[in-house]
């Protein structure tokens, strides 16, 4: 039972010996009372600390390091901007991410441009637009490429997505091959195959095209019960090993050097994560996180035995916003329950459903009673914290928690990554507002959904329904 425990709670939160907390500096009391709950809240401070700390870990390790905010992890527009700010190049996944991208000030050619089976609509747009770089998914992409580079009369910088054969990765832990069959093969070209020698050779042949690169991502593996750092890391070190074998490959093979290694993203910011199951009956554990220092270590380990100087790139979302947000609720029902088990359910006015992924990963997070003193006793029941739509909708389960009553606040830790992105309108509940906190300002950033935005691309008239939806 140690989700409330918060030591690695993030750097921008406080809380007091009298129950009040900040997050960046403003009371989450006051805010929730100018503001309305739920609501998720970004931390300026906190995104910023993220990124420094990352890029002073690289920086130290690897000669040119550069990162790339993964847009997809919270595509809130003080984020990008945030992150464009910092000097971060964004990574985009699709046409409507690029189109973001670039509404929010980022110019295109800071844009590494990303996604399987990309459309003909997509490819055009970031063409036409000149990003940094395409990340090419497949021998078909480089024809759609070439025939609008071609019919635009530009060259385009295009790097080659590997499906990496993980020989050395499953010799040293062979239980890895489960993680690996998610989607296997359905991102980029097998080097086992020769597809990808395929995809850099047609590159290489079409005038229309710059062979830039080569492109890794290995998702953050701790959504895994048996996740642990070293072994994170350890798959780290290996892709890209793997990666710098394949370019010296491609240069014994075809006289090209790699001028871009890019290894995507995978990491994860707030000192721990916590592994649970809901509905498995037991409370899960945290588990530490590498240090930035750690990955950069694991990753100049990886790079090591290469033998020019090429560009490091890092597609990283969730190790900047993952523990910048947070969401603050209020607790709308309590319930206390004897069968089949003791345990009090608080329903709070938020859903799963407006943060799916999270219950798609199972990884828990931690939470605050806000108003009550850190060291308040704990209610002698385990609480389950709910939402209130049909689905199921166990939000935190088997936590220590001061004995909290209706209208009470809670903040759910931890909620920036694949979080808000990922909400539904399920039961018809609108989704909740957005501010962002910068030294001690509060700014609306997204205004909160009504029931008309729920209804909005309705065909059929409102009239029936007083006030027409608006309340
Ligand atoms: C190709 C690619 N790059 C970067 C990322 C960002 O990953 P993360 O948020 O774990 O750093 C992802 C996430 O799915 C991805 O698929």
């Amino acid at each position: 039972m140690t989700v409330s425990d918060l030591s690695h709670a993030p750097e921008a939160l406080a809380h007091a010996p009298d129950g009040s907390v900040t997050f960046d500096g403003v009371d989450l009391a006051q805010l929730a009372a100018g503001h309305g709950t739920p609501t998720w809240v970004i931390s300026a401070a906190q995104l910023r600390h993220n990124y420094m700390a990352l890029h002073t870990a690289l920086s130290a390790r690897l000669p040119r390091p550069v990162i790339a905010y993964s847009m997809k992890a919270n595509n809130n527009r003080t984020v990008v901007q945030t992150m464009a700010g910092l000097g971060a190049v964004l990574d985009c996944s699709s046409e409507h991410e690029l189109a973001l991208a670039v509404s929010a000030g980022v110019p295109a050619g800071r844009v590494i441009v990303n996604g399987n089976g990309k459309s003909r609509a997509y490819l055009t747009a970031a063409i036409r637009m000149g990003v940094w770089q395409i990340n090419v998914d497949s021998i078909a992409e480089v024809g759609r490429i070439r025939s609008i580079a071609r019919e635009l009369g530009v060259s385009v910088p295009c790097a080659v997505r590997l499906k990496l054969s993980y020989t050395r990765l499953l010799q040293n832990d062979p239980s890895y091959e489960r993680t690996l069959r998610v989607a296997e093969g359905k991102f980029g070209s097998s080097t086992q195959s020769g597809d990808a020698e395929a995809v850099v050779k047609a590159i290489l042949a079409a005038e229309e095209l710059e062979f830039v690169g080569l492109t890794h991502h290995a998702g953050f593996p701790g959504i895994r019960a048996d996740y642990t750092a070293e072994r994170q890391l350890m798959h780290q070190t290996l892709c890209a090993q793997e990666i710098v074998e394949f370019a010296h490959l491609l240069r014994r093979g075809m006289g090209v050097t790699v001028p871009r290694i890019n290894l995507g993203g995978g990491f994860r910011s707030g000192g721990s994560v916590y592994l649970s199951t809901p509905g498995d009956g037991t409370d899960g554990e945290f588990r530490a996180l590498p240090r930035p220092e750690e990955y950069a270590e694991a990753i100049a380990a990886g790079l090591a035995q290469a033998d020019w100087d090429p560009i490091v790139q890092f597609e990283t979302g969730g190790f900047q916003v993952g523990n910048a947000v947070l969401l603050l609720a209020r607790v709308q029902d309590t319930k206390d329950v004897t069968h089949p088990r003791e345990r009090r359910y608080v329903t709070l006015d938020c859903a799963m459903t407006m943060f799916t992924g999270r219950g798609l990963t199972r990884v828990g997070f931690p939470v605050i009673a806000v108003g009550h003193p850190p060291d308040a006793p704990v209610h002698p029941l385990p609480v389950e914290l709910v939402g209130p739509t049909c689905a199921y909708d166990s939000i935190a389960e088997d936590l220590l928690l001061p004995d909290v009553r209706e209208g009470d606040l809670v903040a759910l830790l931890n909620h920036g990554a694949y979080c808000e992105v990922l909400s539904t309108q399920f039961n018809g509940f609108p989704r909740p507002a957005v501010v962002y906190l910068d030294g001690g300002d509060v700014r609306p950033a997204r205004r909160r959904e009504t029931l008309a935005d729920v209804w909005e691309r309705e065909s059929a008239a409102l009239d029936l329904w007083p006030g027409g939806g608006t309340a």
